[in-house]
């Protein structure tokens, strides 16, 4: 029987989140039905919002979140009801061309539940993501339920879906930071800050923060970063190129997602160095380099969608790294709030006053 439960759309394009009643079905054939427990506020969500993402409105809101399979459809192994999840917009396919290789996490053709959830007068509801958490329960694939260590606060392990997945695995999955690498990060909101915390993680043994906040910069101390550099007042390029020795570093980190930080990042690595980009340009956004630099420096330039991870191999390493003290995940929720304030935490994320805000339920 479909069930009735509180959730957050956007209605149309800027207009203000509501809160309604969803309908969601039972799970059919490959699909699960999970309790959310915690769900973040991520930049995401305020594209949708703003009709940046597309204009296949109302959206259900929420993707960053954790929670308890409550009920799975025909044909689920995986999971079982009663599991503690974290959601993942990544349910590789084993079938496209880069699972056939061997590169699941590249996978070209992910899962997402095959129902609909629907507004009680039918009206087709598009989750963001593929998730749609800001709801007391919400229907995905059941590939796309990862279970881990239920001995984690909700709060926490919800952020690993998303936005600080993305950080941590722009430094140890795309970018291969290893032990004794010099790294820079430009950018530092809860995407930079991972990959700061995913940097120290895998032993880099400068890691220099970079960003036009100082607030940000304190915050990215405590995560591991060794130096900061306010890009405001002094030159990224050279401070950067000062802090190792006037060669520039092994890895930089771009989680801005603009043109002039990318410029920066370039020019801030070592020789055969790699600049990886991890924050998300608009389309209208334009590069334009010498085509000798990007030759004579060598290396490599690359991207990371989604930190390039494999949620069953990094969800559960993470979160047991969390619950031994390596890696503090917990810094990442600077607050939790209900279903009733995302409007208010969208605000406050616009100005850069929050990590994340995690809506728990
Ligand atoms: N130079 C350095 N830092 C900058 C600059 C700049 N020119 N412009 C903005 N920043 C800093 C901000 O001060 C902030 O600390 O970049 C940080 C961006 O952080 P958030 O806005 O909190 O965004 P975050 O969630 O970290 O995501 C970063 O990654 O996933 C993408 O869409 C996301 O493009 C976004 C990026
Ligand atoms: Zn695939
Ligand atoms: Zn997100």
């Amino acid at each position: 029987m479909a069930q009735e439960v509180r959730g957050v759309i956007a209605p149309g394009k800027n207009e203000p989140v509501r809160v309604e009643t969803i309908v969601v079905p039972d799970p059919g054939p490959g699909e699960a039905v999970v309790k959310i427990q915690a769900c973040g506020v991520c930049h995401t969500d305020l594209h949708y919002k703003q009709g940046g993402i597309n204009d296949d409105f109302p959206f259900l809101l929420g993707h960053e979140a954790a929670g308890v399979v409550e009920s799975v459809g025909a044909g689920v192994t995986d999971v079982a009801p009663g599991d503690f999840v974290i959601l993942n917009w990544r349910a590789v396919c084993g079938q496209c061309r880069a699972c056939l290789r061997g590169r699941p996490w590249y996978c070209f053709d992910t899962h997402n539940a095959k129902q609909k959830m629907t507004l009680k007068d039918g009206t087709e509801l598009s989750p963001a993501l593929g998730i749609g958490a800001f709801a007391e329960k919400t229907l995905v694939a059941a590939g796309q339920c990862t279970k881990v260590d239920p001995s984690v606060s909700p709060a926490v392990a919800g952020l690993l879906g998303c936005g600080v997945m993305a950080g941590i695995g722009a430094a140890i999955n795309t970018g291969n930071v290893g032990r004794g690498d010099t790294v820079a990060v430009i950018g530092c909101g809860g995407v930079g800050d991972a990959a700061i915390a995913g940097s120290r993680l895998a032993g880099a043994a400068k890691i220099i923060a970079v960003d036009i906040d100082d607030r940000k910069l304190t915050t990215a101390e405590k995560l591991g970063a060794t130096h900061t550099v306010n890009s405001r007042t002094t030159d990224p390029v050279e401070a950067i190129r000062d802090l190792t020795g006037g060669f520039g570093a092994d890895v930089v980190i771009e989680a801005v997602g603009r043109p002039e930080t990318y410029q920066q990042a370039f020019y801030a690595r070592d020789l055969a160095g790699t600049v990886v980009l991890v924050g998300v340009p608009t389309p209208d956004m334009k590069l334009e380099l010498p085509l000798i630099d990007v030759f004579g420096r060598g290396g490599a330039l690359k991207s990371s969608w989604y930190g390039d991870c494999l949620p069953s191999r990094d969800f559960p390493m993470l979160i047991d790294l969390h619950l031994q003290g390596r890696l503090d995940l917990g810094a990442f929720v600077s607050e939790t709030i209900t279903l009733d304030d995302i409007e208010a935490a969208f605000e406050r994320m616009h100005h850069g006053d929050v990590l994340r805000s995690v809506v728990e339920f």
